[in-house]
């Protein structure tokens, strides 16, 4: 038999294979006790829509008491009444609607922070929608562009409404996705300022220096709560969605001797291969997909703690570590182990032939007047920035130089950072990026690339006082001039 009709012969067994749907992935079960997460899950949105592609959720941002540990209250700014807001779960592809209702004593908006997604949804008052006055309304309505892991929270006076409260998470799930655990949680990290009393404290102590560093609260946070706890069975993988959702805190998590992070996604979705990590460090805006399995004696404890991460001057004297969720392991026989998953995602780099190259310069200054700081980009705060012009499409590469004694989580919105080694070349495993760590005294390259929607987008250090106070800019995304002429000439 010749080959030729060996390949022929071999076709209709082909056809067949491909015709045959691939093997349903075996649903993974789960390793752990009933109710072991009861501590600590978040409750999700209400889909009112019975459309199995349209999620339709109604959100309320209103003043609501809420109480963080057993017996402390706070009467906190919260969507639907609890802190973190509801959190939207949905599929790639979904059409998300949601009907907002601002109940709050200020002007507020909603943010869907990473999402790729039409300008006008972006949520930014004097770039991209009107702010929604106390008392209004406003109708997001988008379709979901990529899954991972993502957030919301409003912008306007940021600063003080996410130190407030407002914040969720929202989980963007690809259904062709299997990581093959069944066990999950999303952990929303943040924390919230009280005075003795009890009470909010004031959002701007301390002044121009407290927006200098950045102002934490002084209760940190996990899902609302203060070290909520968990019931894990010794040795079973869980896979944790974590939200960096505080307004300055950085967080470096720690799980113990002897336990790593498998890290498989990011901001944007699984990550090009996962990778362990004996600590995981957040800034602020940042996002984290990871496996643990935390180990320990059957009816023992420990604890996932956040250790002291240097993100400036002075962010490191005088502080103590945190408890984040205090992990109490069930009676039961210990899961026999077996390696962790790994994940694998196939993903291009940026083609950079011909990227525009744009020099950042992150700066901060000092009015001789009155002595008050203001952050800026280029030494220019927002207040009197010119857009960097961007055109469709378009590919830019931004070297950023940070030449303030504090780190910046830069944050762009609407579209995905891929980071850059100090040769110029991507960083393995790769992983979209919306907000990256410009660490202090430090330059981090950072390529782009711009697509079809055309507007204002705004990028700025997501420690939300320093975004305030001066550290914010916007690209304009436009036709080429040359296209603009030709579209005046017809
Ligand atoms: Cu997460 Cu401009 O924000
Ligand atoms: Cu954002
Ligand atoms: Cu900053």
């Amino acid at each position: 038999m010749t080959s030729a009709s060996r390949a022929v012969r071999a076709l209709p067994l082909l056809a067949v294979l491909a015709a045959a749907p691939p093997p349903a992935p075996a649903a993974a079960q789960s390793l752990q006790p009933a109710d072991w997460d009861a501590g600590i899950r978040l409750a999700e949105a209400v889909d009112r829509n019975p459309d199995p592609d349209i999620v339709e959720v109604d959100f309320e941002a209103r003043v609501a008491r809420v109480e963080i540990a057993p017996g402390v209250e706070v009467d906190a700014w919260t969507y639907n009444g609890s802190i973190p807001g509801p959190t939207i779960r949905v599929k790639v592809g979904d059409r998300l609607i949601v009907h907002f209702t601002n109940n709050l004593p200020r002007p507020s908006t909603i943010h869907w922070h990473g999402l790729r997604i039409p300008i006008e949804m972006d949520g930014v008052p004097g770039y991209s929608q009107e702010p929604v006055e106390p008392g209004g309304t406003f109708t997001y309505d988008f379709v979901v562009p990529d899954a991972g892991i993502y957030w919301y929270h409003p912008h306007v006076m940021s600063a003080a409404q996410v130190g407030f409260g407002l914040y969720g998470a929202f989980l963007v799930e690809d259904p062709d996705e299997n990581v093959g655990i069944a066990d999950d949680l999303i952990i929303v990290l943040s924390d919230i300022d009280l005075t003795e009393e009890g009470t909010l404290a004031s959002p701007d102590t301390g002044g121009s220096v407290g927006m200098l560093f950045g102002r934490e609260g002084n209760h940190v946070l996990v899902n609302g709560r203060r070290t909520p706890g968990l019931i894990a069975r010794a040795g079973a993988p869980q896979r944790w969605r974590v939200v960096n959702a505080a307004k300055s805190r950085y967080f470096m998590l720690d799980l113990g001797e002897g336990h790593v992070f498998r890290k498989i996604g990011g901001d944007g979705g699984l990550t090009e291969y996962s990778e362990d990590h004996e600590f995981l460090v957040l800034g602020a805006g940042e996002r984290a997909d990871v496996i643990v399995r935390p180990t320990g004696e059957p009816g023992g404890n420990t604890v996932l703690r956040s250790l002291l991460h240097d993100r400036g001057y002075g962010s490191t004297e005088f502080r103590d570590l945190e408890d984040l969720i205090s992990i109490t392991f069930a009676d039961l026989p210990p899961h026999a182990g077996g390696a962790l998953p790994e994940t694998r995602r196939a993903m291009e780099p940026y083609a950079l032939d011909g990227a525009t190259e744009i020099e950042l310069e992150l700066t901060v200054a000092q009015d001789p007047a009155d002595k008050s700081f203001s952050y800026g980009i280029n030494h220019v705060p927002f207040w009197q920035a010119q857009p960097v012009v961007a055109g469709l499409a378009d590919t830019h590469i931004w070297t950023v130089t940070n030449s303030t004694d504090w780190s910046h989580p830069l944050h762009l919105h609407g579209f995905f950072f891929m980071v850059l080694d100090d040769a110029g070349a991507p960083v393995r495993p790769l992983e979209w990026k919306d907000t990256v760590d410009i660490p202090h005294r430090k330059t981090v390259r950072l390529a782009v690339r711009f697509d079809e929607r055309p507007g204002t987008w705004i990028f700025h250090c997501h420690v939300l006082d320093h975004a305030e106070g001066g550290l914010l800019s916007a690209v304009h995304l436009e036709l080429p001039l040359a296209d603009f002429r030709n579209l005046l000439k017809h």
